[in-house]
């Protein structure tokens, strides 16, 4: 699937770690926006959208999470679980989050400024966004 797992490098000495993402350098592309997420309750699930054009790079930079990746062609299970690690997601992937530990931050950097008309929150909807999408791939 077109997800990317990045491996920061980490800043460490006797006073702890540190990690440093540079847009273009360490991500391929500019950040527009940051928002995170915590407090999650239990058993709950966030996301369940993909978006049209947006690119994000998620990182659980306290605690734990899963993210369920879809393409529209198959699915893909990613334990975020290190605050050095991110996954890169272009366009055009359905994702939930879910199973955060209590303690979870899930930090999100994203390419664009918020827009609603970006995303596509009915899943019909985006299998056929994504199968277009594939059309188009095949006919360049
Ligand atoms: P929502 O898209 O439901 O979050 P998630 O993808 O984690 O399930 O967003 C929750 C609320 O926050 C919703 O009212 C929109 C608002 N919001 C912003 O105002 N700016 C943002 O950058 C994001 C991601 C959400």
């Amino acid at each position: 699937m077109e997800y990317k797992k990045h491996l920061f490098q980490t800043h460490g000495d006797d006073r702890g770690m540190l990690v440093a993402i540079e847009q273009l350098n360490d991500i391929p592309f500019e950040i527009k926006r940051i928002y995170y997420i915590y407090n999650t309750q239990n058993g709950l699930s966030r996301g369940i959208h993909a978006h049209k054009t947006l690119e994000q790079l998620l990182i659980c930079v306290n605690g734990s999470c899963k993210l369920l990746l879809d393409n529209g062609y198959e699915k893909e299970t990613v334990l975020l679980d290190q605050p050095h690690e991110g996954v890169y997601l272009p366009k055009g992937i359905w994702r939930e989050m879910y199973d955060f530990s209590p303690d979870a931050v899930l930090l999100v950097l994203a390419s664009e400024l918020y827009d609603e008309a970006d995303y596509i929150r009915n899943y019909d909807a985006f299998l056929a966004f994504a199968k277009e999408e594939k059309t188009h791939e095949g006919s360049v």
